[in-house]
């Protein structure tokens, strides 16, 4: 609904019977009865409310991927929202949370507990962006997401609307994700019941838990009819751990097939061709693909080149065979992106993401609410190093960032305009310039890697 200045969504979190696979039925825990859950568009400059009603049997707590948000709306890791049947308690919260394999400490007292509904407050002062919402429960994110958890959310502006690109049915947002399934169709995650307590399952699972059929959009191979047209397509990995190397097949005569135009924090200054978009979980990319370039009839395949088998194909694009005229084009500037200036940054953090069997760690300490690893100050230009021995895709709350360097050198094919996350790998040191604006409170810095994140590579960062 819609008053004055803000929208209001109203989403109730509750179990449903999906049809994922033919003749099967898989039970999701879902936004509103789908998976993905509703994709809500927002406005930059007016406020959305989203109002989450909890009728789950387990605690939830929502983040808005990308978003600027004020900390109490952030979806902090222990600001629960219970179920509204009363299930849960206090003291049940506190079983849940405590004395898990990693051994997570935690100061009960900071958690925040709020009974069936609770409102998340955006008030998107911020530009045009594919965003997305997910499950953020201390220790419990990677089940939560994999049993259905997440959908998206996109902010529109003036200026990305002025521009002649494809809008409307052909703007095209596309969740991939990897599930396995039992054979009764369920969903089946290793530590679905019994937690991460379940021993042995941090060594077995150092990866991330991956699985073997890819969904978009929640579907197994779907095929999209296009028209000889370009079309926009919003990528989002919603995978837990698995990174893709999504490449068109064939490609249009001369490559350069996918023509990126925005990334996690909105539009490049330019687009950037690709033959293929290396993307790693919560990354998004913002593509135009233009039908026109395959003759009438093509079938298109999207293949993962990180797959094999089952894995390696992602869906289809079968291109229409008439020849309709198209009104749209990708202009050679898009936007106005100012550049941070790493030189004027006061700080420089490091931030190392040890993973052994021992723990995941972030500067040798495993998640513990309430204690911050860092306390930038708003409007500060601060310059972020991230550093492992591992693969992991690293996030950031609160305010996009820019990549800087590489191991030293320039930035990569995907590095380019403001991100959120960025993937970082074995031995490789990432620099990223920074700067936090509106909000002071605690927000998140963590790994991406959902298995990772909730074996504590977490930590808070605390705006002042
Ligand atoms: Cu998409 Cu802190 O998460
Ligand atoms: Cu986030
Ligand atoms: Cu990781």
């Amino acid at each position: 609904s819609t008053s004055g200045t803000t929208d209001t969504y109203d989403i109730t979190q509750l179990h449903a019977e999906l049809e994922i696979l033919p003749g099967l039925r898989t039970r999701a825990w879902t936004y509103g009865g789908t998976f993905p859950g509703p994709t809500i568009v927002s406005r930059s400059g007016r406020r959305t409310v989203v109002r989450h009603r909890n009728e789950l049997d387990r605690p939830a707590v929502v983040h808005l991927h990308g978003g600027h948000t004020p900390a109490a709306s952030d979806g902090y890791p222990t600001s629960l929202i219970l179920p509204a049947d009363g299930s849960y308690d206090a003291r049940r919260v506190h079983q849940d949370m405590s004395g898990g394999s990693h051994g997570m400490s935690m100061d009960h007292g900071a958690m925040d507990l709020t009974e069936g509904t609770r409102a998340y407050t955006y008030p998107f002062d911020q530009r045009a962006a594919t965003l997305w919402y997910h499950d953020h429960r201390m220790g419990y994110t990677g089940t939560a997401v994999w049993m259905g958890l997440a959908g998206f959310h996109l902010v529109h502006d003036d200026e990305e609307e002025r521009l002649p690109l494809p809008r409307g049915d052909r703007d095209i947002p596309l969740m991939i994700t990897d599930r396995s399934f039992a054979e009764d169709g369920s969903f089946q995650y290793p530590w679905l019941d019994s937690g991460l307590r379940t021993p042995g399952v941090r060594d077995a699972y150092m990866n991330g838990v991956l699985g073997d059929v890819v969904l978009v959009n929640g579907a197994p191979w779907p095929v999209l009819e296009t028209e000889r047209l370009r079309y926009r397509l919003r990528f989002l990995n919603g995978s837990n751990a698995r990174l893709y190397k999504l490449e068109l097949d064939p490609q249009p005569e001369g490559g350069g097939g996918f023509v990126q135009i925005g990334g996690d924090g909105g539009l490049l200054e330019a687009p950037r061709r690709h033959d293929s978009l290396e993307i790693a979980p919560a990354e998004r990319f913002d593509v135009v693909v233009d039908f026109s370039r395959y003759r009438p009839g093509t079938r298109v395949r999207l293949l993962n080149r990180f797959g094999d088998g089952s894995t390696a194909q992602v869906m289809r694009f079968d291109v229409g065979s008439g020849h309709p005229r198209d009104d749209t084009r990708v202009p050679r500037k898009l936007s106005d992106v100012p550049r941070l200036d790493p030189g004027r940054a006061s700080v420089v953090r490091d931030f190392h993401f040890r993973g052994s069997s021992a723990g995941w760690t972030i500067n040798g300490r495993e998640y513990e609410p309430g204690r911050a690893l860092a306390r930038p100050r708003l409007g500060q230009v601060e310059v972020w190093r991230f550093t492992t021995n591992f693969h992991h895709p690293v996030h950031v709350h609160l305010d996009h960032f820019q990549v800087v360097s590489r191991n030293n050198r320039g930035i990569g094919a995907y590095d380019h305009g403001w991100k959120d996350t960025v993937d970082l790998r074995p031995a490789e040191a990432v620099e990223v310039v920074t700067r936090f604006t509106d909000y002071t409170g605690a927000f998140m810095i963590h790994c991406h890697n959902l298995e990772h994140e909730d074996m504590a590579m977490m930590g808070d960062f605390v705006t002042e």
